[in-house]
């Protein structure tokens, strides 16, 4: 599948990557938006591999339940015998991108018995230091970092972490450093978090506007379709399903042998039948959210009156909606909160839609 625009993220980023490390980067936007997509093509046909050292992780594909699972993540481990900095000269030769730092195994063996994250750090930076040598800028990308997000060892796994990177970007200015995630809550605490004023800065990936979108699907239906979409096909995708990359290729891949209505409006149902089922239930789960050391429940007529906001606008000001039902509404993946402008909106078009439909008559 070929890459489409996002030329202004991608030069933005590529500029970044081209100065000193300074600050930890989030990339964050609503599911599907396209972030993993993005750094992928970076990775792969932006960035100079003669200059380059790219470490990248993807948390989503991987089980991480407790602290060794994210460390054997960091690395890739090697036979004992070679000096690591014959690994890494003989690895960043060749190979731009990296899914492990690599690791002789017994080291490995003696950082995970014992169980804090000084040793693993102090590695890490011998390693970077090493690739520094080499005359190569490393980079650290962590995908769907939230995943970690709760995980404890000596307090939260996620500030030592975050510590870590601050002192790999602001103190050392030796490696750059991209977080990337769809959870917006977990970014609001980021965005929060003291520790980290002035020390990072945040990238929004969203859907594409409009004007894009249809250049989106110009581009899919001359890939995929081999056609040309009439003006009318493609506005009428547009109003189904807005600028979510994933969901304008999902409908243009399924009308290659089936109508086009038919597509949209099976994805349209199948969001409304989600949205009426999650409402349906509300009155039996009883759902709580904590906040601080208080539990709030969650009821069903503020969630409607919540979503019924939407009605009217697809953005809705976050001090619109009581905290703690646009944190289960985050939660449950129905509205994506952007931090930076304090704002909610549906996490996709589709949900948009289905709001509409479902809450007309309430
Ligand atoms: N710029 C793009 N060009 C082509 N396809 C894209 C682009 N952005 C996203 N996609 C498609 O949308 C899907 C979802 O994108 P992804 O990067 O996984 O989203 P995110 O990481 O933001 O959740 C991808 O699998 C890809 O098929
Ligand atoms: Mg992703």
């Amino acid at each position: 599948m070929k890459f489409f625009n996002r030329e202004k993220e991608m030069e933005y980023i590529l500029h970044i990557l081209n100065r000193e490390p300074d600050d930890i980067y989030f990339i964050y936007g609503p599911i599907n938006s396209g972030k993993t997509a993005l750094i992928n093509e970076i990775i792969n046909n932006g960035l100079n591999k003669d200059k380059y050292v790219v470490f990248y992780f993807d948390l989503r594909e991987i089980f991480i339940s407790k602290y060794d699972d994210f460390i054997e993540v960091l690395f890739e481990e090697y036979e004992y015998g070679k000096k690591p900095t014959e690994v890494i000269k003989s690895l960043i030769k060749d190979i731009p991108s990296l899914y492990g730092i690599p690791i002789p195994k017994n080291t490995l063996e003696e950082i995970l018995k014992k169980k804090t994250t000084k040793n693993v750090f102090r590695y890490i930076t011998s390693v970077l230091i090493d690739i520094k040598k080499e005359g190569k800028q490393p980079i650290i990308i962590i995908d769907e970092l939230q995943k970690i997000g709760d995980m404890k060892i000596n307090g939260f796994l996620i500030y030592e972490l975050f510590n870590y990177f601050v002192s790999l970007t602001k103190h050392k200015h030796l490696c750059h450093v991209l977080c990337l995630s769809s959870d917006s809550l977990f970014i609001e605490r980021v965005y929060n978090e003291a520790m980290l004023y002035g020390r990072c800065k945040y990238i929004l990936v969203d859907d594409f506007d409009k004007e894009t979108a249809l250049k989106f699907m110009d581009f899919l239906s001359k890939e995929i379709l081999n056609k040309k979409l009439p003006n009318n096909e493609k506005e009428l995708i547009y109003s189904y399903v807005g600028g979510k990359p994933k969901d304008i290729k999902y409908v243009i891949e399924e009308s290659t042998f089936k109508d086009l209505r038919e597509v949209l409006d099976f994805m349209l149902n199948d969001e409304i039948s989600k949205l009426d089922m999650f409402l349906e239930v509300l009155d039996y789960l009883k759902p709580k959210i904590e906040i601080g050391n208080k539990v709030i429940e969650i009821k069903k007529e503020d969630v409607i009156k919540a979503l019924k906001l939407f009605k009217e606008s697809y953005e809705v000001n976050k001090k619109e909606i009581p905290v703690p039902v646009y944190i289960y509404l985050v939660k449950r993946n129905i509205l994506f909160l952007n931090p930076q402008k304090r704002i909610l909106k549906p996490q996709s078009f589709l949900v948009w839609n289905a709001i509409k439909k479902l809450l007309n008559g309430h």
